[in-house]
């Protein structure tokens, strides 16, 4: 006797390329696909059977990229940035990514808690079903130990796997005058704490010249993966920093944003298997008119993901529906492409990828089932929400259906 069938479904598999099986069966027990049976199968045994009607199951959503627990909101400075002040002029003066840490230091692990949840409530809705979480408006070991037990505490919520990442090399906090001293203090102080109280076991930086250096990052990365994290970073968002070369360098699970990724590096990229991130979000909210180079990526077998960026500077966004419309729109992928991009390709930027991110025998069951026929309908009419119902695996083995 299995815990659940999903028969006459729709499967995109995102296995192999552009799979669908039509009117299949799906057999769940204990958290895990077990069976995948086509039309006419006779069905084993199981104590739940939802009838899908022909419509659309996808593996749960991937939100690979956010920040998603911070204090306060950044909605003047939205208004500063339609009146002509840039991202960096912002950062400059102060505000920025320092603002969001100075209203987080002050926000209690609770009303963290509480705004985190509502956001990620809303993602859940439109699909989500594994997210991951950056650290980095702390910038001191308390507050970012208060951001990583906040994803902690959101990791039990029902229906959604939370993927913590420690980002103290976000920006230079007020204490500190001398970046090169903020990162010694990141690698002698920081890292260690992480250690021990084991809230994340990957490290994040963002190289710019408004972050940190190629020479800091280099050093942060050459610690932290001494002490066995692994990588990802924020990379040529602004300016040609190298940062995705540092990142193959170091095999890091990904490298994210892109923009201004010069074409030479994409074969290192590719030689690690170095996911490329690419968060159009950002792109949009920040009018930023470089494109990422998607054909190149494409081209030379770059797997490329999608994620939300979801903060409260450079993209305010929970929805992937609406971040594939935009990656279709704005970066000129196919659906398809798009879609994989949000599941599979997004497993890979997180090295969940055996577990997660497509409809396989032996995965999770962690899927979503849809009130349409095809995947492009999701992202085409990205506002709608398709979404009938997530099925989720569960730690203690059994399946949320909601
Ligand atoms: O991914 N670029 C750096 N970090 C975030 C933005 C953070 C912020 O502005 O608060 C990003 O875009
Ligand atoms: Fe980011």
């Amino acid at each position: 006797m299995y815990d659940l069938i999903i028969q006459n479904a729709r499967l995109v598999t995102f296995d192999q390329d552009e799979r669908i099986l039509d009117n299949a069966a799906l057999v769940i027990n204990q958290g895990k696909i077990i069976d995948i049976l086509a039309t006419g199968s006779a069905l084993p045994k199981a104590r739940e059977i939802i009838n899908h009607s022909g419509q659309l199951l996808t593996p749960g959503l991937i939100d690979c990229h956010t920040h998603l627990i911070y204090g306060g909101n950044r909605a003047d400075e939205f208004e500063m940035r339609l009146n002509g002040a840039s991202y960096e002029e912002i950062a400059n003066k102060g505000g920025g990514i320092r603002s969001t840490v100075t209203a987080t230091r002050n926000a209690s692990l609770d009303a963290l808690y509480h705004s985190a949840h509502r956001r990620l409530k809303q993602m859940m809705q439109y699909g989500t079903t594994t997210c991951e979480i950056k650290s980095g408006y702390g910038l001191d070991i308390d507050t970012e130990m208060k951001m990583l037990k906040v994803a902690q505490k959101l990791n039990t919520s029902k229906g959604i796997d939370i993927i913590p990442t420690f980002l103290g090399a976000h920006a230079l906090p007020p204490e500190f005058d001398d970046k090169d001293q903020y990162i010694d203090f990141i690698i002698t102080d920081m890292l260690p704490v992480l250690k021990k109280e084991n809230l994340a076991h990957v490290v994040d930086g963002f190289c710019e010249n408004i972050g940190f250096s190629h020479a800091q990052i280099k050093r942060l990365f050459t610690h932290a993966k001494e002490l066995g994290f692994q990588l990802k970073l924020h990379a040529e968002q602004l300016s040609d920093q190298k940062g995705a070369a540092l990142a193959a360098e170091f095999n890091a699970l990904s490298a994210d944003h892109l923009e201004y990724l010069a074409l030479e590096d994409i074969a290192k990229m590719q030689a690690a298997n170095t996911v490329a991130v690419l968060l159009p979000g950002a792109y949009y909210f920040l009018r930023e008119t470089k494109l990422p180079p998607v054909t190149e990526l494409l081209n030379n077998h770059v797997k490329i993901a999608i994620a939300t960026d979801a903060n409260p500077g450079s993209s305010p966004f929970l929805s992937l529906p609406l971040m594939m419309n935009m990656a279709c729109t704005l970066f000129r992928m196919t659906p398809y492409q798009a879609f994989q991009a949000t599941t599979i390709n997004a497993a890979h930027a997180l090295g969940i990828q055996d577990q997660k991110g497509s409809i396989e025998i032996g995965k999770c069951a962690d899927l979503v089932l849809w009130d349409c026929e095809h995947y492009n309908q999701i992202i085409y009419d990205a506002t709608l929400n398709y979404r009938k119902a997530t099925i989720k695996a569960l730690c203690s083995g059994t399946c949320a259906v909601g």
